[in-house]
């Protein structure tokens, strides 16, 4: 009887688990090595060289090689990555150090929101040494940075003094990329424009936090964004508006991200009398701002590009019912992979959520849906892939994601998806295709999540 003997390198050993026994012919398999070395034999019951098996064995050793040469160059890339966030974060520590020595500026101070994020950026650093499996010098560089800016701060608090507006802008960048280094390293990379999964599976912890662009705390009343079917040349574009109340006046616009955290606006539209809204569910969507217009309520549509208005009456839809956080919000408009819609409810439909699809072209409803779930109740609702998301609170820090309606098969689901706030309330909650973000307007704060949906 021949003997085959592979001696594997050690690099690969832990992948041998993968293998199936057969692949090692049909005798008798031992290990050794400690894990580290894999010696392995096998008896074959064949008396001719079995050429084809040990050739399919090179082939799936070569894969297993390419495999491990692949997450090494990622690790070796990211490694790359987070050295140049923490030079930028060790540039950003001389700075906050240096405020304590200059007193030119008192503005408000806002250390709760940065100290919240750097207790943010460091469960995302401490996230990362985790998914990393490894000692990595330069995240424990980071992490010891975020520790010694966080005493800084905290020392800076009790002189309170200077201008902690600047840092924070940076804080808050740097975070945004930490955040997508982390999407890379867990693999959820959004597959952009696929409805090829089950639903929402579920939501992460809230990654953007920041005051609102007037940095205005009463500005309670508004909503934040990306464009979910950009125009070209302004993929890149942010979207906000907010007022004390909920009535609508006016929109920013960003051009990328990195303006909207310096709160530094390529242009504003302000809507003329006769054109405010109210309501706070708007959202852009090819260049064009859909909300609800006052008076008369109507849903209306502001060309960002021609800057021309367009509106339709909603004969059907109730004005009697709105969702928890807020008054007025009679329309809800949505977008995803699937295009434009507009929830709301009716007399007929007696405070149950009405989802309609609108047709782009004639700016008219084409399509109605009506669900199960009690507006009054909910605190808002999103479309994602044609299948309707409706929240409701669950405490104060707390909101679940309950109830669910497709609008292709008619299905509705019961669940239990928890968000966690930053504030108690929210008045504007949606979902964007382009990005697989949801993004929130909570008690005057924008926030984010990113979504991770289930496999098929
Ligand atoms: C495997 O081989 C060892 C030594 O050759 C032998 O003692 C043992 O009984 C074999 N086991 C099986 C399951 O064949
Ligand atoms: C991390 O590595 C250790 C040993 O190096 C291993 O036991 C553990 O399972 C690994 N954890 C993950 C999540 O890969
Ligand atoms: C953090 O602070 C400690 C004590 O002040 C200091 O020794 C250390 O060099 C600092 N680390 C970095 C990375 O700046
Ligand atoms: C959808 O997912 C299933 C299972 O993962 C796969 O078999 C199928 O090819 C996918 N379809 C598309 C269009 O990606
Ligand atoms: C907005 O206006 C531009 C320029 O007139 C036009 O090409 C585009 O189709 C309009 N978009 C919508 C959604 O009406």
């Amino acid at each position: 009887m021949p003997l085959v003997v592979l001696l594997l390198v050690p690099l690969l050993s832990p992948a041998l688990a993968w293998l199936p026994m057969e692949d090692w012919g049909s005798g008798n398999v031992t290990t050794s090595g400690g894990g580290l070395e894999c010696f392995c034999s096998a008896f074959l019951p064949d008396t001719t060289f079995p050429a084809e098996r040990v050739q399919h064995m090179q082939q799936v050793t070569t894969g297993l090689k390419r495999e491990v040469e692949v997450q090494m160059s990622k690790l070796v890339h990211y490694n790359g990555k987070l050295e140049v966030y923490l030079e930028e974060l060790l540039d950003l520590t001389v700075r906050v150090a240096m405020l304590e020595t200059s007193s030119d500026d008192y503005i408000k101070l806002d250390f709760e929101l940065l100290k919240t994020e750097l207790r943010e950026f460091e469960a995302l650093v401490s996230q990362l040494r985790d998914s990393l499996n490894t000692s990595s010098p330069v995240l424990d560089s980071l992490y010891i940075e975020i520790h010694n800016m966080t005493i800084i701060v905290n020392q800076l608090e009790t002189f309170d003094k200077s201008n902690l507006e600047v840092i924070r802008i940076e804080f808050a960048k740097l975070q945004w990329k930490l955040e997508e280094c982390q999407k890379d390293l867990d693999f959820i990379k959004p597959d952009i424009g696929n409805c090829n999964h089950t639903g929402i599976l579920t939501v992460s912890k809230p990654i953007l936090i920041q005051m609102n662009a007037h940095l205005n705390p009463g500005y309670l009343y508004g909503g934040w964004g990306k464009d979910s079917k950009p125009v070209r040349g302004y993929e890149s574009m942010y979207w906000y508006g907010a007022y004390s109340s909920p009535s609508v006046y006016e929109f920013y616009l960003y051009s990328d991200y990195d303006k909207l955290i310096e709160r530094s606006s390529f242009t504003h539209h302000g809507l003329p009398q006769g054109y405010e809204g109210v309501g706070n569910n708007y959202i852009v969507h090819g260049n064009t701002v859909y909300y609800q217009a006052a008076n008369p309520f109507r849903m209306s549509k502001l060309n960002l590009t021609s800057s021309g208005y367009s509106h339709r009456q909603m004969t059907k839809a109730s004005e009697k019912y709105t969702y928890i956080y807020s008054p007025n919000q009679f329309l809800d408009f949505s977008a995803d992979e699937k295009g434009l819609w507009v929830m709301y409810t009716t007399e007929e439909a007696k405070g149950k959520i009405v989802i309609a699809k609108i047709d782009e072209k004639s700016f008219a409803i084409e399509d109605e849906w009506t669900t199960s779930a009690f507006k009054p109740q909910a605190g808002n609702a999103f479309m994602v892939c044609g299948v309707m998301y409706t929240t409701r609170s669950r405490d104060m820090n707390t909101e679940e994601i309950y109830y669910s309606y497709n609008t292709k098969t008619g299905e509705e689901k019961h669940m239990s998806i928890l968000l966690q706030k930053f504030q108690e309330k929210f008045v504007n909650l949606h979902y964007n295709p382009t990005d697989q973000r949801l993004y929130m307007y909570n008690n005057g704060y924008f926030v984010s999540y990113n979504v991770k949906f289930g496999k098929e």
